[in-house]
């Protein structure tokens, strides 16, 4: 059975203000039934561990260097965001393969150094608007995954984000039969190349614009185990309505 998680990419925002949230999710009562994920700037990872204390919220980063330590500059490597607390990152995010041209050959390397660092890698998926109408978007996923997601990954250290590109931060959201399509071939893929072992254990989260009043659609779908939620994840407020929709779920 796979565990539910509720997952939340701050994105570039947040300052130690912000930090108060967190407050209210260390309380949510939904905590202890489900997984739930801050991703706050590297810049409040700290902070933000030290303030959930034995809080069941977990803390991750947004991305991570492949190697543990060198000359790269402005890097963080996944050793140095374990060493604060981090139990997870966000490898492959759209923005960071459109905006840093990550490709999937380097998205896996990265997910590859932060398992070693006994890290979860939440390896993000997803098609443009164009690869969505010019080509098949499972061709894309396909590859996406198959290149990105690195051999000997488990349930335990390994989640798998779809995020359709023409979804984030628009407002727009696939009709449920469009993000079951892709789950059920994400989850198809996995058992073949993991076994169904394993393949049934790794979760899949969907992400792009999931809001209060869509969450409860979008989580009745089949093999969607939670959410990557960026902008109604900065406030608690929005924020607990998914968590509670999750868990009803
Ligand atoms: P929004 O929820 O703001 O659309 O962002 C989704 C996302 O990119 C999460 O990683």
């Amino acid at each position: 059975m796979r565990r539910k998680l509720a997952a939340g990419n701050w994105k570039m925002n947040g300052d130690k203000v912000a930090l108060a949230e967190l407050d209210t999710l260390a309380n949510t009562p939904e905590a202890t039934e489900i997984d739930i994920l801050v991703c706050p700037p590297a810049t409040l990872i700290d902070a933000a561990v030290t303030r959930l204390g034995t809080a069941p919220v977990a803390v991750g980063a947004q991305d991570c260097h492949a190697e543990t330590t060198g000359a790269y500059t402005g890097d963080l490597s996944a050793a140095m965001l374990a060493d604060v607390g981090a139990t997870a990152v966000i490898l492959g995010h759209s923005e960071r393969r459109a905006l840093h041209h990550e490709t999937s050959e380097a998205i896996r390397e990265k997910a590859r150094a932060a398992q070693a660092q006994g890290l979860m890698a939440i390896i993000c998926l997803g098609e443009s608007e164009f690869q969505r109408e010019a080509t098949n978007t499972l061709d894309i996923i396909g590859a996406q995954l198959s290149l990105s997601v690195p051999d000997g990954s488990t349930g335990l250290n390994l989640v798998v984000a779809y995020e359709p590109v023409w979804a984030i931060g628009t407002g727009r959201v696939p009709h449920p039969d469009q993000i079951g399509e892709v789950h059920d071939f994400i989850r198809a893929r996995l058992e073949r190349r993991f076994g169904a072992g394993v393949g049934r254990s790794v979760r899949l989260l969907y992400g792009g614009s999931v809001k209060p009043a869509n969450a409860a659609d979008i989580f009745a779908v089949s093999n969607v185990d939670g959410a990557l939620v960026g902008g109604a994840s900065l406030t608690a407020g929005d924020f607990r309505p998914i968590i509670s929709a999750l868990a009803q779920a």
